[in-house]
């Protein structure tokens, strides 16, 4: 395939801290609300009692393995690995004033190994956990007083690591606090939209204060958001159907406006009203908006379809995603629909919208691997998902939207998000771990370890059109 990627491209994979590191009590880390989801975002919140031992609590162990893995992830030839910071493992409880050494020697320890490799760190401050502390004693997200300790925690890592990190996203998809506000915001799952809308209303607020932090800190560092790509079709050309996507689109967009243009897009006034929102706004937040991201990354897994009608609604609710399926598109064994064209979609659209550098942080199949009697895993399916996505990140680019890079999700196998899953694989690297916690850690190259080496290594020549 033609050379469309830039020299600088940022090839690479993205993991986060409670999906594989484990040591969930190790050297003073606190308890995160991750720590409480054991069975995932959609297992319910658990209290944790001492002796209980579940899948995350040892997820990979890459809290002591990352040299090992580290060393695969080069050998693949990373130029990028997204990574995030247990802000448990800084501040256990989250109001404390001064940080927890051995959590900030531990992310020291991961940073200089990369280094090794000249692998650039992109970090993420807080992905899909907080500190338990902060939820029990202060409410989350719903206490304004959490983005004063946000914005401690923001600042104690940016002077920390600031020699060694220039890349920095603030929230994991912060949109889909709408759909887990346990996850996302700290909340009770069935918490009123009033509540939850303040809570984002801090959790924004928040992510500015660390925009500009950075900004001050580390002056040649760049941050940016980090949105779940919700690309939404309109099921027919009705234009009922069209408007009503057009809304749905809007609701995770508006975090997008929010962060990339530093105020309240008009839309939102109608749409708190017809929904009896009313939230805090002062005129310091007003202002602290106004510190808008530098660049702008997502995840994209699939696209998904919208109508006006009812009872097709009614029935996908039952779906566990709720979206109405789209007919022309094949699904994942998790019922995730496959849309490679709808990332160059989803890149042109927010290019067009935001004019400002995309990066695309997550993309991935979920599929399940067994290994032939060799003990080979021939993953043809993630090749083909991978090879189709990239295909059309190439095509984005050509189109003329400015692309910083891709780095995959899962490129080694890790405890899925949202139902906490070992068999749930998306990586480059097989990890000998089963959904009861049985294997030996063991890490094995897929078929797809070696594709993705050429690909990084032909800057995207190998790429099958
Ligand atoms: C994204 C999250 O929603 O999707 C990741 O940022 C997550 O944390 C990924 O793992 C895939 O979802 P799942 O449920 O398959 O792990």
């Amino acid at each position: 395939m033609k050379h469309a990627f830039p020299d600088n491209f940022l090839w690479g994979g993205a993991i986060a801290a409670n999906q594989v590191e484990g040591a969930y009590l190790t050297d003073g880390k606190g308890l995160s609300t991750s720590d409480l989801q054991p069975y995932g975002i959609f297992g319910g919140i658990i209290p944790r009692v001492s002796g209980d031992s579940y899948i995350k609590d040892v997820a990979i162990d890459f809290y002591h393995r990352y040299p090992q893995d580290i060393a695969l992830f080069a050998e693949m030839g990373f130029k990028c690995l997204r990574i995030s910071i247990a802000w448990t493992r800084i501040f256990p409880q989250g109001d404390e004033s001064q940080p927890n050494e051995a959590g900030l020697a531990f992310y020291d320890r991961l940073f200089d190994e990369m280094a090794k490799y000249n692998i650039t760190p992109l970090v993420t401050l807080s992905h899909y956990e907080m500190p338990y502390g902060l939820v029990k004693n202060y409410g989350g997200w719903g206490n304004r007083k959490t983005i004063g300790f946000f914005e401690h925690y923001a600042r104690t890592v940016f002077q920390r690591y600031q020699h060694k990190v220039k890349l920095w996203l603030t929230f994991n998809e912060i949109n889909m606090s709408l759909h887990a506000p346990f996850t996302g915001v700290g909340l009770e799952q069935e918490s009123a939209k009033s509540e939850v809308y303040q809570a984002i209303h801090h959790q924004l607020v928040a992510s500015a204060k660390a925009v500009a932090a950075l900004h001050q800190i580390i002056p040649d560092g760049r941050i940016g958001n980090m949105l779940l790509g919700g690309l939404m079709y309109p099921l027919t050309c009705k234009p009922a159907d069209v408007l009503e996507t057009l809304q749905q689109n809007r609701e995770w967009l508006f975090f997008g406006d929010v962060q990339v243009r530093g105020y309240y897009p008009s839309y939102m006034a109608r749409y708190f009203k017809q929904h009896n929102i009313s939230i805090e706004i002062t005129a310091e937040d007003k202002v602290a908006l106004k510190e808008t991201v530098d660049f702008i990354s997502f995840s994209y897994y699939m696209s998904g379809c919208v109508t006006a009608d009812e009872e097709l609604n009614r029935k996908a609710r039952g779906n566990i995603l709720s979206m109405v399926q789209n007919p022309h598109l094949a699904s994942s064994e998790w019922g995730w629909q496959i849309d490679p064209d709808g990332l160059r979609i989803l890149l042109n659209e927010l290019w067009d919208r935001y004019q400002k550098p995309l990066f695309i942080v997550e993309n991935g199949l979920g599929a399940k691997d067994s290994p032939d009697t060799n003990g080979n895993i021939e993953d043809d399916y993630r090749i083909e998902y991978l090879n189709d996505h990239l295909v059309q990140v190439a095509e984005a680019i050509e189109d003329g939207v400015e692309v910083m890079g891709y780095t995959s999700w899962g490129p080694i196998d890790l405890v899925s998000a949202s139902k906490a899953e070992l068999s749930k694989r998306y990586g480059f690297i097989y990890v000998d771990r089963d959904d009861s916690g049985h294997g030996t850690l063991e890490r094995r190259r897929k078929k797809s370890f070696y594709w993705y080496r050429d690909v990084i290594q032909s800057h995207g020549e190998t790429l099958k059109r």
